[in-house]
C-alpha cells in the first residue's frame, strides 16, 4: 500500500483546526500509520522544502512553518499521495473547490493549513525526513477488507 506525508502547517494548529482537518484524511479510509506533533526548526525546514529554495515565498515559507507546532502524520492506503492531494485542494484556498479542506477553510494561498507529498517518490523522502523507521506502525484494522478489495473476500 501506499504512503504519504501529511502535515497540519501552524495555522492549522493555531486555529485548532486539527481534528477536523486529520477526520477529513481518516474518513476517505486512508489509515494513519505515524503520527506526532512536533516544532520544526530551521534545519527541518529547509530540508523539507529544499525544492522551493530561490523563490520569492522561500523566505516566508521557512518562516511560516516554523513559526509554531505543527502535526505530522503518515497515511496508508490506495494512491495514499493523489488522495491526499485531492482531499487538500489547491494551493491557494481562495480557488480551492468546496469539499476540500484549503477551499472550506482558508481564503489564501501561503497560509494553507496543509501540506501533502506530491509523489510516491518524495513521499519516501520527506517520511523519512520526519519519522524513524519504527515509529511507523504496521497493523490491520478490521474494516480494512471494507476499504480496499484484497485477496480477502469480506
Ligand atoms: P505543499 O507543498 O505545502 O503541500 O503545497 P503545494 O504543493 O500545494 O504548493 P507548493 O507549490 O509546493 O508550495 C509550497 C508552499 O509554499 C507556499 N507558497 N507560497 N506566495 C506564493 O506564490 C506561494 N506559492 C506557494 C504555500 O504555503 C505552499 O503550500
Ligand atoms: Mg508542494
Amino acid at each position: 500500500m501506499e504512503r504519504t506525508l501529511a502535515l497540519i502547517k501552524p495555522d492549522g494548529v493555531q486555529r485548532a483546526l486539527i481534528g477536523e482537518i486529520i477526520a477529513r484524511f481518516e474518513r476517505t479510509g486512508l489509515k494513519v500509520v505515524a503520527m506526532r506533533m512536533l516544532q520544526v526548526d530551521n534545519t527541518l525546514a529547509l530540508r523539507h522544502y529544499a525544492v522551493h529554495e530561490g523563490k520569492p515565498f522561500f523566505p516566508g515559507l521557512i518562516k511560516y512553518i516554523t513559526s509554531s507546532p505543527i502535526v505530522a502524520i503518515v497515511l496508508e492506503g490506495r494512491q495514499a499521495v493523489e488522495v491526499v492531494r485531492k482531499i487538500m485542494g489547491k494551493t491557494d484556498g481562495a480557488v480551492s473547490p468546496p469539499g476540500t479542506i484549503r477551499g472550506d477553510l482558508g481564503t489564501d494561498l501561503e497560509r494553507n493549513l496543509v501540506h501533502g507529498s506530491d509523489s510516491a517518490t518524495n513521499a519516501e523522502k520527506e517520511i523519512n525526513l520526519f519519522f524513524k523507521k519504527e515509529e511507523i506502525l504496521s497493523y490491520t484494522r478490521d474494516v480494512d477488507r471494507w476499504i480496499t478489495a484484497t485477496k480477502m473476500s469480506p
